[in-house]
């Protein structure tokens, strides 16, 4: 599916901001541990989450959807090995967390993955888990991964040789769901929403912050009952409704229930240095996250040098922050950023090339981009791909309203796997897109 963002000069509204999605799939898994009913608020009704919940069921979980309100029933489980390939479609937390949980529940099962998630390395969270004991295939490092035996030890030390959320998690989870303790060094820190749900469902674990990061210890601890949940919105999706805010000529959106997790909200951080407009109000702690309501006004953005140590905590959000780029004032750059070549997509490359159809001054480094922007409306060349890439995707069309006759961005259905409602939240407040 194509999709067209037309110009416009103003956008104004309130939103609510779309359910967590790493915090979606979290609370499946680690709730599906749990000795108890829970009923879920403020899932996120995407195509990555929903593998993830097809996913626990399938090896036995009971987790039942129905309209918004998801229910995860521990009183009907039973743990199974799958003899069917488990899909987890196109999400990399999904099966980087699930194989480190089916690991620790030692269970049998084949993880795949769409085409893109079959490019994508598992030899991060494959190698450690064989250092743990267990016996897991891989196809040179990529899906399929096929669990086939061993376990999980106890007290296991690891330090993280690269900053990730999911390798970190992945590990947690294998030792969680084995009942064994393991302790983790991150030198770069990355998003904590698993151990903040561990520790909200009454697990020990113990975070330190030292010199060189931070050491997370899972203890053996039994998990407690909790019989709700509450998801808070995810940052990652409203950096799309911000960065349109901020970019319009005419704006002031209210974006209410944000996740403001501290190892999230990198790209607010990098806004305000670059002159962002916004406020955040109402700030509250829902299940152990923080949360809070923002409000984004029209701003005359300039360049900055991103620094090197937040990178990982803007991950996610390059492709747009690399959009405010565009319309902003003098050079944004961009490095230490290759991991963002093994995303859904070639994330540099796909930018790269967005910015090219879109005539923007920049350049392509191996580990970043450097924009030359301006306050000038932007004449795309032609149309851009998204390489089926859904935060490419959204971001464009969110460059589209600054543009003189419009953006055409192809192959957009992607959008459904962490935003399926972009389109209808976004005309909401006044943009254009439609097919
Ligand atoms: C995620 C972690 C990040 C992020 C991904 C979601 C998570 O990946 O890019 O979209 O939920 O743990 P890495 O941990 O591989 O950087």
């Amino acid at each position: 599916m194509n999709l067209i963002s037309n110009p416009i000069q103003e956008i104004s509204g309130d939103v609510i901001c779309p359910g967590d999605k790493s915090i979606s799939q979290r609370i499946l898994i680690v709730g599906s541990l749990l000795n108890c009913d829970i009923k879920i608020k403020g899932f996120l009704n995407a195509q990555d989450p929903l593998s993830t919940m097809a996913a626990l069921n399938q090896i036995g979980a009971l987790i039942i959807k129905d309209g918004e309100l998801v229910e995860i029933k521990n009183s009907s489980r039973f743990f199974k090995s799958s003899d069917s390939p488990i899909d987890l479609g196109n999400s990399g937390t999904g099966i980087r967390l699930l194989t480190g949980f089916i690991s620790g529940l030692n269970l049998e099962a084949t993880l795949i993955g769409d085409e893109s998630l079959s490019q994508r390395p598992m030899s991060r969270v494959v190698d450690p888990l064989i250092t743990m004991g267990k016996e897991i295939f891989t196809n040179n490092g990529k899906t399929p991964i096929k669990i086939s035996g061993g376990s999980i030890c106890d007290d296991f030390e690891y330090s993280m040789p690269i900053a990730s959320a999911q390798v970190k998690s992945s590990l947690i989870l294998a030792s969680l769901s084995s009942r064994n303790t393991i302790k983790i060094e991150e030198k770069k820190v990355t998003r904590d929403h698993t151990e903040r749900m561990i520790e909200h469902c009454g697990g020990k674990i113990d975070v330190k912050k030292t010199s060189k990061g931070k050491v997370i210890t899972l203890h053996k601890q039994k998990l407690s009952e909790i019989f709700s949940y509450e998801v808070v919105g995810d940052f990652s999706s409203a950096a799309f409704i911000i960065v349109a805010a901020l970019i319009s000529k005419k704006s002031k959106v209210f974006i209410k229930n944000v996740g403001l997790n501290e190892t999230r909200i990198g790209l607010l951080k990098v806004l305000l240095k670059m002159n962002a407009n916004i406020d955040i109000i109402n700030q509250r702690k829902i299940c152990n996250e923080i949360c809070g309501d923002l409000i984004v006004q029209s701003s005359d953005l300039v360049g900055i040098n991103v620094p090197d140590h937040i990178i990982p905590n803007i991950i996610d959000e390059i492709p747009i922050l690399c959009v405010a780029a565009c319309f902003a004032k003098g050079e944004t750059s961009i490095k230490n950023a290759s991991e963002l070549k093994i995303k859904e997509s070639d994330r540099l490359k796909a930018t790269s090339e967005g910015l090219n159809a879109m005539n923007v001054q920049h350049d392509l480094l191996d580990d970043g981009l450097i924009i030359k922007g301006s306050n000038e409306e932007i004449m795309p060349l032609k149309e851009i791909d998204s390489f089926g890439d859904h935060r490419i995707a959204m971001s464009f069309l969110v460059a589209g309203l600054r543009t003189k006759d419009g953006i055409t961005v192809k192959n957009c259905n992607n959008i459904e796997t962490s935003f399926p409602d972009f389109c209808n939240t976004m005309n909401s407040l006044g943009m254009k897109v439609h097919e």
